[in-house]
């Protein structure tokens, strides 16, 4: 049988960071039972949304850039994992600008699809849960209570016992859901 997918969609400009520790934990945790792939933001083009209203009779965005390649992925995806970095007290504009992106997607498309989130922040987290725990509503999906991680340098989040509680949590959750489905 086909492995169901799972994509971690990572918001940090660094690749060796600490939201790329906590993702690439929860990833191969799932490798066994779960396509997976590991998607930095940073690798692609992704203008903000010009606000043109082009999709909202049409199933489409009207930007042509790196975009038109996660549409696909994200219809493709059973669990969609956003993990950002908090930069002044939300996710990251990388995540900002993917999220708006996504708008024409708000109609239900991706309802059946799990969906959830790691967040790491130095300190203060502000609004990064609630945006995402928005973002998700929006497009409907199936929330899993996702991962709050601490740290400032590279990898500091792997002493946060914590969040890598949470990461083992929230690995058990996704495999038991896709068990039951
Ligand atoms: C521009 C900028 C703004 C930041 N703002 C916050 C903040 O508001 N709250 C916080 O807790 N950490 C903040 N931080 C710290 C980062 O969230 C923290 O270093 C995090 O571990 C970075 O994740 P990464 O290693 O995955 O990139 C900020 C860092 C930068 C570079």
């Amino acid at each position: 049988m086909q492995k169901k997918k799972v994509i971690g969609i990572i918001a940090s400009p660094r690749k060796n960071g600490n939201t790329a520790y906590l993702t690439e934990r929860l990833l191969n945790n799932l490798k066994d039972c779960f396509e997976t792939e590991k998607i930095f933001l940073k690798d692609y083009e992704i203008k903000p949304c010009e606000e043109c209203y082009h999709c909202a009779e049409i199933d489409e965005c009207s930007i042509k850039d790196d975009m038109s390649d996660f549409y696909k992925k994200l219809r493709e995806a059973d669990v969609i994992i956003l993990a950002s970095p908090i930069f002044m007290g939300g996710v990251t504009s990388r995540m900002k600008a993917f999220m708006e992106r996504t708008w024409h997607l708000r109609k239900g498309q991706l309802k059946d699809k799990i969906g959830s989130y790691i967040i790491v922040g130095r300190r203060d987290i502000g609004s990064g849960v609630n945006e995402i725990e928005e973002y998700l509503s929006r497009l409907k999906m199936n929330k899993l209570a996702g991962v709050l991680g601490f740290g400032l340098h590279e990898r500091t989040v792997a002493h946060d016992e914590e969040a890598l509680k949470n990461i083992e949590r929230l690995s058990t959750q996704i495999i038991r859901l896709n068990e039951t489905k």
